[in-house]
């Protein structure tokens, strides 16, 4: 389905190519996240951060690239026991073309290669859309949990930067 809001590429560009997100992509990532309102940012966005995850999360998250564009990410871990997925975002002129699905596959498909059998995600009460991409992946909203942040120590609360979990 085409969402006639956004500007098309146009039809001699690059084919998209998904591969696993790695440290180089960080620079385009960022600049993705920062023009992309839903996504919540914070200190443990800064690269070293990002470099962590990453290291211990091996082949979990992907980029999404268009030529020389990032044109998508999807960030996503696991604790051994569930996965957890973060700043799935793609960028503005290419949604509603089934990437924000074809990155949550990869991320979905690497889970389950490791024994992960369930994922969760969170996403801003008031971002419809997301919510809506969701609902339509088929994933089941809980209605029954509250969701709490602690910072492990006094004053780590101030260093956020825009609303993360
Ligand atoms: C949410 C997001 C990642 C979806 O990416 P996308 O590439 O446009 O998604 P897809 O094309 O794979 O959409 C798959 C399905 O999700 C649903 N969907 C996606 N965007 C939707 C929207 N804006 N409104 C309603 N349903 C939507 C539709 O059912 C869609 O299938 P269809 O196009 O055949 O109707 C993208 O809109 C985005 O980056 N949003 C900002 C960041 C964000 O909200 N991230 C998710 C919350 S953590």
């Amino acid at each position: 389905m085409t969402d006639h809001n956004a500007s098309p590429s146009p039809p001699t560009a690059a084919a998209i190519r998904i591969r696993a997100f790695g440290l180089d992509d960080y620079a385009q990532a960022y600049a993705l996240w920062l023009r992309t309102p839903e996504v919540g940012l914070s200190s443990a966005d800064r690269p070293d951060a990002i470099a962590r995850f990453l290291e211990r999360n091996p082949g979990l998250s992907f980029a999404a690239w268009r030529g020389p564009r990032l044109a998508g990410t999807i960030l996503c871990g696991h604790d051994g026991r569930r996965g957890l997925i973060h700043h799935l975002a793609v960028d503005a002129a290419e949604r509603r073309r089934g990437l924000g699905r074809a990155l949550l596959e990869r991320s979905l498909d690497a889970l389950y290669n490791r024994g992960i059998e369930k994922c969760h995600l969170l996403v801003f009460s008031a971002n419809a859309s997301g919510q809506a991409f969701w609902a339509a992946a088929g994933a089941a909203r809980r209605t029954e949990l509250a969701l709490y942040s602690l910072p492990t120590a006094s004053g780590a609360a101030a260093s956020l930067e825009r609303s993360s979990p």
